[in-house]
């Protein structure tokens, strides 16, 4: 499900704009908010209900997360975003630590949003909440015989578990939450184990599918790709388990945004972010099956069935922050 290298999205302006007709007369004083954004998700309901609430136009366009930071630093003052958006705290904290945004202070986010979801600094706030959760066939193995992330380092797991590859952010801050709460040295364990027991995978809709279809047993992924095979095929033969219940819970990320440090509207920008936070949590989290990041707003039918769930609540910019300590313990472990 490959999206086309920085397909432009919604407005022909920024696409003009962005492929090198020049900046004049754009940004700026024209009730345009402009989001570059590597959510390889459907974004434009929300957009375009923010849109009809408010009166200011969103104008977007996709790339990966790494080509829209280089893109944001090439542009330097003359970047068309507002607002830089995407997936994971790895990312988030990526963009923090090479100063892509400027702070910004909000009421509404601070009682719209945990804390573990917002960066201290106020660079950055996660909009969603995704668990990236233990999957199983039931076919061939128990609920009762799964309990946390580490016991799938356990040698009976040997050849039953599939996980997805190294390179991936969203394994690397999974590895980087092992790391916070074990230390370097129990994390490297761990991940040993992982690697000795498990087959590795692309993505996870190739891990979910596997398991399907009697390949894997068992394997980890973010829920909602699990939600989103359910809404087309409701009998696929996979099921969640939450791990570490018993203990600091799933591991939870996020997908946030931040106002650029260049921004021309940075009062736009942050409306829009406080907007997804609130009255447009719901359109947000929904094109995706993500769980809310605000409390106030209820899980959509589809992912309430996976039940509920204690979620670790270690800071997404604290596990962000361990991005490079994460893969470096990966390849000491041998985990492809
Ligand atoms: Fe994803």
């Amino acid at each position: 499900m490959r999206r086309p290298r920085l397909a432009v999205s919604l407005v022909t302006a920024l696409a003009a704009a962005v492929s090198g007709c020049g900046f004049a007369g754009i940004g700026g004083d024209d009730n345009v908010v402009r989001v570059y954004s590597a959510r390889h998700y459907d974004l434009e309901p929300a957009f375009e209900k923010f849109h009809q609430q408010t009166g200011v136009e969103v104008e977007f366009l996709y790339g990966t997360d790494a080509e829209l930071r280089e893109r944001i630093k090439a542009e330097g003052e003359n970047t068309l975003a507002d607002v830089y958006m995407t997936v994971d705290a790895g990312n988030l904290a990526l963009a923090a630590e090479d100063g892509m945004f400027q702070p910004m202070t909000s009421r509404t986010l601070d009682r719209a949003l945990p804390e573990s979801l917002q960066d201290a600094d106020g660079r950055w706030y996660g909009l969603s909440k995704r668990a990236r959760t233990i999957v199983y066939d039931p076919e061939s193995v128990d609920a009762s015989e799964l309990s946390t992330y580490e016991a799938l380092a356990e040698p009976e797991w040997e050849g039953r578990l599939c996980l997805r590859r190294s390179t991936n952010v969203y394994t690397q801050s999974l590895v980087a939450s092992l790391i916070a709460h074990h230390g370097e040295d129990e994390a490297l364990q761990i991940v040993s184990g992982w690697a000795d027991n498990a087959e590795i995978y692309n993505n996870d809709v190739e891990i979910l599918e596997n398991i399907d279809s009697g390949n894997c047993e068992v394997g980890i992924t973010n829920h909602y790709y699990l939600a989103r095979l359910l809404e087309d095929q409701p009998d696929l033969g996979v099921e969640v388990f939450w791990p570490n219940q018993q203990g600091r819970g799933v591991h939870v990320n996020t997908s946030g945004a931040g106002v650029t440090k260049y921004a021309d509207d940075p009062e736009l920008a942050k409306q829009l972010i406080e907007w997804l936070a609130t009255d447009g949590q719901q359109a947000f989290v929904a094109a995706n099956h993500e769980y809310p990041a605000n409390p106030d707003v209820a899980p959509d039918d589809l992912i309430a069935q996976f039940g509920t769930f204690k979620g670790d609540d270690l800071a997404a910019a604290e596990f962000g922050a361990l991005n490079a300590e994460a893969i470096e313990l990966m390849a000491e472990a041998g985990y492809e």
